[in-house]
């Protein structure tokens, strides 16, 4: 069992005048090398219920265990060492640095574990052509179209091969063929064993074939209904 959740209750902003509780009692396990869809309207709580099991951030109360790893409650550093070692995120907005190279994108998430330059440019260059952006290695993300965006932000997030790939509504920002193509690499990383945990109100990702299970979120709760 790869991921538990146990009451997991997020409030941002506690004992504020703007205090809001996005996430309340959640109960959740995700199995090893399936697909699960996170769905849910705007504001349903999807984000940071990700960002919970990404260990972007500790829940407010409740459990998370990961790899049989209990996380809730350890100190910030080892969350994020835990995220370097574990998870790969893919963004909305694939969150790519526009200044920075192509291959400087991909390798990013590898710079804060002192890997060698020559080791994070091999396990870049081997992404860069099964991504087909092998092409593009030198050109400053600014420069490259939305699909190859896309590519470059799948091969960061698989750059530290994590078992764990989180993805926020990747297709909002792209058309129904990248989109397609976009499930089409989710499957073959599930293929290749990779769990995946897509949010989204996309039909084109909930309806799709390879999905195993959708969990509907409704105002902070998972809705049984
Ligand atoms: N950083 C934050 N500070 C305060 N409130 C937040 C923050 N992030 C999200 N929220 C609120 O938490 C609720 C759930 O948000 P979110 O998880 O982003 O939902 P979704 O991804 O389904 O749109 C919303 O009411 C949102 O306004
Ligand atoms: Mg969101």
């Amino acid at each position: 069992m790869l991921i538990e959740l146990k009451n997991v209750t997020k409030i941002y902003n506690q004992g504020q005048i703007n205090e809001v509780t996005a996430l309340k009692g959640i109960d959740l396990t995700i199995d090893d090398s399936s697909m699960t869809c996170l769905r849910g309207a705007s504001g349903s709580g999807k984000s940071t219920l990700l960002a919970i099991i990404g260990c972007v951030f500790q829940p407010t109360t409740g459990r998370v265990s990961i790899a049989g790893k209990q996380l809730s409650r350890l100190p910030d550093r080892f969350l994020t060492l835990h995220r370097r070692q574990y998870i790969g995120f893919i963004f909305q907005t694939f969150n790519l640095l526009p200044a920075l190279t192509v291959q400087d994108n991909i390798t990013l998430p590898l710079v804060p574990l002192g890997i060698a330059p020559v080791e994070m440019r091999r396990r870049a260059a081997v992404l860069m052509d099964r991504f087909a952006i092998a092409h593009r290695r030198n050109f400053p993300a600014s420069q490259i179209s939305g699909g190859e965006l896309q590519r470059v932000a799948i091969a960061r997030a698989l750059i530290n091969n994590p078992p764990l790939i989180l993805a926020d509504e990747p297709t909002a920002h792209l058309d129904s063929r990248l989109s397609e193509e976009f499930m089409h690499f989710m499957k073959d990383l599930k293929t290749a064993g990779k769990t995946i945990i897509i949010t989204s109100h996309d039909p084109l990702v909930t309806e799709h074939a390879d999905v195993d299970r959708i969990v509907d979120i409704k105002d902070g709760r998972i809705d049984a209904a």
